[in-house]
This record gives structure tokens, sequence and C-alpha cells, in this order.
């Protein structure tokens, strides 16, 4: 058992506006309700952030968090938006280093790593992403370069400042295109971060989390891999009841991991 409790974590990119934020927590907390084994972030976009911690204020199981954020405090950085602004909305975690932030926006390995510095500086939990491309995978490279992608996350970060991070296992070529890694080539690579980080000193049990393509009806295989501690969920994140659902097989399977390892 992980000791943990697992974590679901709602990526919502460029969807819902404060309106149809405000609207799906409303439906969301009416079919769910807080459960001792788990934990749900939602990282909706950064305009809808307060509305969602306004509508789950009553809810100590559910965190927000930001999509991005920037590593400066404050200054002339047009477009960008700090630490402390987050905090402010609500956010008590931060994605950061999503694929999307890295292939689409071109952020690099030391950037991710200067803002997971900065968000554990400022008190917020960060939700570090690695994960490799297709013709990394099929050319034999996922481990040099989910190895390169935390290197420098390592050198930044001392071991002892690890407790707070929780790391996403996300192989590109598996986010929102309907093909999942199997939760064995998971593991895999989720024990590969495990070493990679281990042999730097870092004590304890980073917690990872798989994402790409994850449902309702394939959730349940991915917590049966007692190295994944949770998921973090882009397409399906957007309906409350397919949220809901996916939650709710969790809680089912979170229980059943409990039992079968007590
Ligand atoms: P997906 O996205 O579930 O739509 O594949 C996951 C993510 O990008 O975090």
């Amino acid at each position: 058992m992980t000791g943990r409790p697992l974590i679901y974590a709602a990526n919502w990119k460029m969807n819902h506006g404060p309106a149809a934020a405000a609207a799906f927590a409303e439906r969301f907390l009416g079919l769910t309700a807080p459960a001792p084994d788990r934990s749900l972030w939602f990282f909706p976009p950064a305009v809808s952030m307060a509305a969602v911690s306004q509508a789950v204020r009553s809810r100590p199981d559910i965190r927000v968090g930001a999509q991005n954020v920037h590593w400066e405090p404050k200054g002339a950085f047009t477009g960008e938006i700090s630490i402390p602004m987050v905090r402010e909305a609500g956010a008590a975690v931060v994605l950061v280093g999503h694929s999307e932030r890295r292939h689409l926006f071109g952020e690099t390995d030391e950037q991710v790593a200067r803002k997971t510095s900065a968000v554990l500086k400022a008190g917020l939990a960060p939700l570090v992403c690695v994960g490799e491309t297709l013709a990394e995978r099929e050319g034999g490279r996922t481990e040099p370069v989910i190895i390169r992608q935390l290197e420098p996350l390592l050198d930044k970060v001392p071991a002892d400042e690890w407790a707070r991070i929780v790391v996403a296992y996300e192989p590109v070529w598996a986010i929102g295109t309907g093909k999942n890694a199997t939760p064995d080539d998971a593991a895999q690579v989720h024990e590969l971060i495990r070493f990679a980080v281990g042999r730097r000193g870092v004590p304890g049990r980073v917690p990872i989390l798989y994402g790409g393509s994850v449902t309702a009806a394939n959730i349940g295989e991915f917590l049966a891999e007692p190295s994944i501690d949770g998921a973090l969920v882009g397409g399906a994140s957007l309906k409350p009841d397919e949220m809901a659902g996916i939650v709710g097989r969790a809680g089912v399977t979170a229980a059943a991991r409990l039992a079968a390892t007590a």
C-alpha cells in the first residue's frame, strides 16, 4: 500500500471559462462526496481559478491549481502570471512542465526546474510532468529522455525538499490521442523515475501519477499497478459526470488496493 491518498488531477487546458467552470463545480459536487483515501486536484484556466476555488470551498478534499506560472513573483513579463497571484486566486498546487508547455511553447527542462523551485519556495505543491514523444519511444530513448527531464530538477531542488513534489508521467503520444500506455509500460517508467530520484538521495516515496487518455473505463487498470498513485486526466475531466465516474471507480479501486495489502 502507498500509505498516501491517491490523487486524481483534472487538467482542463484551454476549456471552461468562469461560468462554465462554476457550472461544472456545482454538478460535480453533487455527484461526489469527500473520501479519506483520495485527493482531487482541478487545474482550470487561470481566469476560472477564483470561480472554482469559491465553488469548492466547502470541500477540503479538492484543491485548485494553476496550469502554469512564471518563476518571478512580479515584473515586466507580459502575459505571464505569478505564484502570489495564483495563490490569491485560491491555488494550492501548480502544474509544471506539461508536455503542451514544453512542445507547443518551448518550455525547457531548466525552466521547468526554475518554476518547480519557485512553487516550492512559495509553499505550494508542484505537479511536475515528464514524458517521451512517440519518436523518442520508438527510437528506444524513453529512459534517457526521462532522465534528461529530471536532472535539472534534481540539481535545482535539494533532495530534502522533494516531500511536496508530485510527478506525472505522461507519454506525449498518449495525450489526447485515445492511445494509452499499458499499465505495465507506465509502471516501468514510474519505477525508472523512482530509481532516478532515489539515487540522488531523495528520501521517501515520490507520488507519481499516470496521464494520457485516462477515462472512467480504464482508470481501474492503471490503479491496479502499485507504482501508480493516481491519474492526470485531460479530455475526460471536462465533463462532470465522466470525472465523477473516474473518481468513483478510482475510489473502489483504492479501497481494494488497501484491502489487498492490509
Ligand atoms: P488526456 O490529457 O487525458 O486528454 O490525454 C492528459 C493531459 O494532457 O494531462
